[in-house]
């Protein structure tokens, strides 16, 4: 899997060239501990190492192309007290590289690397530190022409054309893509038994991250967002400190991170687990739109042509409902669901939650084609102080499924956890 990658770089890598990609750094959560390290994910797409303090080169030289990492030397006393560490020789081994270099010497070798190309592949800016070193290790070659060194004269960014490569994903990734979904959905359906009147929703939060951490998924893809009442009107909610009030409905956006690979579920239900008639309605209309944008997904369409689909729904289930006034194409050219509807219908899901791709323009119109991931998520926010029906004041309703699109439809990674209102009634009194 990270040979064709790196050969599908190397194609389209001009001859001559390097391309560099650095591991995360880590980061300090209190004094001398740190937030548990993820890798980053360019990084990891092209070798799968998983270690800090590392940098992977592809170098593409008269038409040959080798794979070179520094890595962290072996080290017993820093492995007893902090990690396994791969190392060099492990490292050449595992990882299918032609080379690993100690990156304690990265200042003593890297220059040489780099001596004869004409051009230099980076994400600059991403980590400045790195950045240092290699600009160091050219401007070290540039002062070395008369040993009869060639520095780089070319910078490019990588990441146009990596991040093309991402938006498609292959078989193996879907496979994976499959598996963070289903341990996501398994997540929110134990959110869903498990919820009961009076309960904090942090105490959702960890029911769901039990059932993650349980199937092997270490952390979630993105910070877990549990909102009960109004709460769910506020789009990036992570507090999660609330008593789940009688009659609330829950928002819940929650996604397992499995093998690096995210999943990106929301679902929104009734604490109490049972809908009343007015919420039924209101959620109802969601989940049309939800459901009719899943529908249109095939090679071609696009998430601006389902979203045009999402606000007729919901326009017009809003107009019904007497939470807008007006005519429906008007208010829908007019922008008038903002209001209630403020973000977009989906984006690119994979290595990051959101995910690396253009889409063309800021409505979203790029034609999808097959192993492209995203996911569909329509949601209504109705403020507490809005000027509608009292029974649709300070209540959030979102659902989100992840989908990749097929030869000629679309699979939905997160069909696993209910989302009709008959079904998760059921599931709650289950
Ligand atoms: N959980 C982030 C999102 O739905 O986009
Ligand atoms: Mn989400
Ligand atoms: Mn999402």
């Amino acid at each position: 899997m990270f040979l064709q990658r790196r050969q599908q770089l190397f194609t389209a890598m001009s001859d001559n060239s390097v391309a560099i990609f650095c591991a995360s750094e880590e980061q300090v959560r209190s004094r001398d501990t740190e937030f548990p390290f993820r890798q980053d994910s360019d990084f990891f797409y092209f070798c799968g190492f998983s270690e800090p303090k590392a940098l992977l080169l592809l170098i593409k030289k008269a038409g040959e192309t080798r794979s070179v990492l520094f890595n962290r030397s072996k080290d017993k006393l820093a492995e007893i007290w902090q990690g396994r560490r791969l190392g060099q020789t492990q490292a050449i081994d595992q990882l299918a590289l032609d080379k690993a270099l100690p990156i304690e010497e990265l200042n003593e070798h890297l220059h040489l690397e780099l001596e004869g190309l004409s051009k230099v592949y980076l994400a600059q800016g991403r980590y400045p530190a790195y950045d240092q070193h290699i600009f160091a290790a050219i401007e070290r070659l540039r002062n070395g022409l008369r040993s009869g060194w060639q520095a780089p004269t070319q910078l490019e960014d990588w990441r146009p054309l990596v991040d093309e490569m991402r938006l498609i994903k292959s078989a193996d990734e879907v496979a994976l893509m499959r598996k963070a979904g289903e341990i996501s959905a398994a997540g929110h359906c134990r959110a869903m038994r498990s919820a009961k009147v009076g309960m904090f929703e942090y105490q959702l939060e960890a029911e769901i991250h039990h059932e993650f951490l349980m199937a092997g998924a270490r952390a979630p893809a993105y910070g877990t967002i549990v909102g009960a009442g109004d709460n769910a009107c506020i789009l990036h909610y992570t507090e999660n400190q609330s008593v789940m009030q009688d009659g609330d409905l829950v928002l819940i956006d929650a996604g397992a991170e499995y093998q690096m690979y995210a999943g990106d579920i929301t679902r929104t239900f009734p604490v109490n687990g049972k809908f009343s008639p007015e919420q039924a309605k209101l959620y109802n209309v969601v989940l049309e739109a939800q459901i009719a944008a899943i529908d249109m997904l095939k090679p071609g369409a696009s998430i601006y042509d389902a979203n045009q689909r999402v606000l007729n729904i919901m326009v017009s289930g809003m107009v019904e409902l007497g939470i807008m006034q007006g005519d429906v194409a008007t208010l829908i050219e007019e922008e008038a669901y903002k209001e209630y509807y403020m973000h977009g219908l989906g984006h690119w899901i994979g290595l990051d939650v959101h995910d690396v791709g253009d889409y063309h323009d800021v409505k979203r119109t790029r034609p999808l084609v097959e192993g492209m991931a995203i996911t569909i998520e329509p949601g209504l926010y109705i403020p507490a102080d809005a000027d509608v029906p009292a029974a649709y004041q300070g209540v959030g309703i979102r659902i989100e499924d992840d989908v990749v699109i097929t030869a000629n439809g679309c699979e939905v990674l997160t069909a696993d956890v209910p989302k009709t209102v008959a079904d998760i009634e059921a599931l709650m009194a289950s």
